[in-house]
């Protein structure tokens, strides 16, 4: 493999800049050429017979997950149950006769993740693995691999790859809706057109990379960042922690902007910047009454959301990053590009090593 940055400084930078190409390139793989239906090798699964699907994973994978089981339950009403590698082989969990297991990983080498892969064989389920790299010993086992078309990834906080996963796992669920029968054909086309904007918008979010440099210059003195969000956003908003702390070791957190008051709203103070996912939409009042609180009790609330909630919103926050207004099922990707915008240029800001994080490993094969 020769890994080539181009005009990056980064592999990081980089990676984070192909996500228009690598997302076209993964929805033309799962689409018909006339771009009206979704293929996958996942169709041979009767999905109308399952009863259950359990989705194991780590790290970025993992929140990728959570992001499946929003989406599967919601377009599919197939019920999800979701859960860190690590835990799920130890506590050997009863599997329904008739469920699947679907594992996420980037590398198809994850210890854990492989390992769970191991023992929902044996507990006799049908397994799908969701992998980049389609070579990998999860590649091998799994009875069904669907390939995510990334490309290779060498930084080691996972960007496009966890993009690509989204696409899929979008895909994967129009799809399991439409053999479970709960959507027609119509509501599959026009999921392909709505996912078929995203290397658009992505363009116009990457066209922002500033705004991100600007806004991360004001956090990269915290020592701790409080990432908000609800519905959607709230998986985005543990992605979001997560990049930070993996890149330029501020401690930060994710947490659903509804349970705040429940425990870290005792934290907030006015060193504290606090991350808040919220684009315009039905659960965005619900934000705002959070953030209200927050910002009474001298918060520094940092929104990044569209327009529309700037404009509800940019009188009383510290800062507001507006980005485009999209459909629902491409919020996460475009939130996906502005938080790993935020760590990598905040990670800029404090001379970290970007692409080789202190203490971490591309893919992790000790337990
Ligand atoms: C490591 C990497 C993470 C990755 C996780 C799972 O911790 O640093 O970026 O999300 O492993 O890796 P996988 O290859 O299974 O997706």
């Amino acid at each position: 493999l020769i890994a080539d940055k181009g005009q990056h400084r980064h592999f990081m930078a980089k990676e984070i800049h192909e996500q228009p190409t690598v997302l076209a390139r993964a929805l033309g793989a799962w689409t018909s050429s006339d771009r009206n239906r979704i293929t996958s090798d996942a169709e041979h699964i009767d999905w109308s017979a399952v009863s259950r699907l359990s989705i194991v994973a780590c790290g970025t994978a993992y929140l990728a997950g959570h992001v499946a089981k929003i989406w599967l339950e919601q377009i599919a009403r197939l019920p999800v149950e979701l859960e860190i590698a690590s835990e799920f082989r130890y506590r050997e969990p009863p599997l329904p006769r008739d469920g699947v297991t679907m594992v996420i990983s980037q590398s198809g080498e994850t210890a854990d993740t492989l390992a769970a892969l191991r023992y929902a064989k044996a507990q006799g389920q049908q397994t799908l693995g969701l992998v980049n790299v389609t070579t990998s010993t999860i590649a091998r086992e799994a009875d069904v691999v669907l390939p995510i078309h990334a490309g290779p990834e060498i930084g080691v906080a996972s960007t496009k790859a966890f993009t690509a996963q989204l696409m899929c796992i979008a895909l994967l669920a129009f799809m399991i809706a439409r053999k479970r029968g709960v959507i027609g054909p119509d509501a599959e086309t026009t999921a392909i057109d709505v996912l078929s904007t995203i290397p658009r918008i992505l363009s116009e979010v990457l066209a922002q990379e500033n705004d991100f440099a600007a806004l991360a210059a004001q956090i990269s003195d915290a020592t701790s960042v409080l990432f908000l969000g609800r519905g959607m956003m709230y998986p985005l908003a543990l992605e979001g922690a997560l990049k930070l702390k993996e890149i330029t070791y501020i401690h930060a957190e994710g947490y659903a902007a509804g349970e705040i008051k429940h425990g870290p709203i005792a934290l907030v103070d006015e060193h504290t910047p606090i991350i808040a996912l919220a684009p315009s939409g039905p659960l965005l009042e619900k934000s705002l009454s959070n953030l209200r609180e927050v910002i009474a009790r001298n918060g520094r609330v940092a929104i990044i959301g569209d327009a529309a909630a700037c404009q509800v919103f940019g009188n009383e926050a510290w800062h507001c990053l507006a980005i485009p207004h999209v459909d629902p099922l491409v919020a996460p990707f475009a939130y996906a590009v502005a938080i790993q915008f935020l760590a990598y240029h905040t990670a800029l800001c404090r001379g970290t090593d970007v692409d080789q994080p202190r203490n971490l490993a591309k893919s992790v094969t000790v337990e």
